[in-house]
């Protein structure tokens, strides 16, 4: 499975990617994760600018974001498939892409746009923290832990008297400034790729406002329709 999610800031992109990679196996790349991991270390020059791109709610440079994802889609793991979260992000990266998929005689199975509204994307991104030891990602209102003070799939505890020693991180570019910035960036120089991508006949688009649940679903019947069918057919009688 060889497939590019699609969507502005908070539209459920890394959700979905995690629960496709876990089914089918394959690798969830997410050009923002990658790029966070680097901004890591104060002492990393490359690592500071990225993150003051980042809180701008601007692109990384091509040439930085380009090399990354060639470098990482060579990487033994991806040899079956991957899940691409985040990337392309322009026009410009999408044809680095094609070019690369090419070079490296890589099809892909589907592009899939997760449309959502605007005004939810503020309330998604403002509600939405993860665990510090995994990074499972969890949400105030639509997916809390079971236990306040304990992640649902490691297990990392939290001493709720000390909460500086909280296990839950938000991410700095979860701010509304920023998050107004992301959503400008989106419009302005994402949202050209998906005509880029309609033109090519792989366009797949799947309603992200639906619960995470459904959005699965709708995902799994655009990527295999025969498969979807069969989910949607009635029971077979037997006898
Ligand atoms: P990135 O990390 O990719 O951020 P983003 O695109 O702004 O998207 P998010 O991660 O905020 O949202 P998401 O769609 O993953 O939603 P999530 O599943 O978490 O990029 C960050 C920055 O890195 C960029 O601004 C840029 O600077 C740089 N960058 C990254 N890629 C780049 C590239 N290719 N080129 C240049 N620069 C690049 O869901 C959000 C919340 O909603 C969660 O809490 C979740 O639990 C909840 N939720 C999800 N689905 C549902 C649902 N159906 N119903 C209710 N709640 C839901
Ligand atoms: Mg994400
Ligand atoms: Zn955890």
């Amino acid at each position: 499975m060889r497939v590019i999610l699609i969507g502005p800031p908070g539209a459920g992109k890394g959700t979905q990617a995690t629960r496709l990679a876990e089914k089918h196996n394959v690798p969830s790349i997410s050009t923002g994760d990658l790029f966070r991991a680097r901004t890591k270390d104060k002492n990393d020059p490359l690592g500071q600018q990225i993150k003051a791109i980042m809180d701008a709610g601007q692109l990384v440079p091509n040439e930085i974001t380009v090399k990354m994802i060639s470098e990482r889609l060579d990487q033994p793991d991806c040899k079956n498939g991957f899940i691409l979260d985040g990337f392309p992000r322009s026009v410009e990266q999408a044809e680095s892409l094609d070019k690369m998929l090419k070079e490296k005689g890589i099809k892909l199975d589907g592009v899939i746009q997760i449309g959502v509204d605007d005004d939810k994307l503020v309330e998604r991104i403002s509600g939405r923290f993860s665990c510090g030891k995994c990074g499972e990602g969890y949400h105030d209102k639509f997916k809390k832990p079971a236990d306040p003070h304990q992640c649902n799939k490691c297990g990392a505890k939290e001493d709720p008297k000390d909460p500086e020693a909280s296990i839950w991180k938000r991410r700095s570019d979860d701010n509304e400034e920023t998050v107004r910035g992301r959503l400008h960036t989106y419009h302005t120089q994402t949202a050209p790729i998906l005509p880029y991508y309609d033109a090519k006949g792989v366009l797949k688009v799947v309603d992200g406002m639906a619960a995470m649940d459904d959005v699965t679903r709708q995902i799994e019947d655009v990527l295999d329709p025969k498969q979807g069918a069969k989910t949607l057919a009635p029971p077979k009688k037997f006898g």
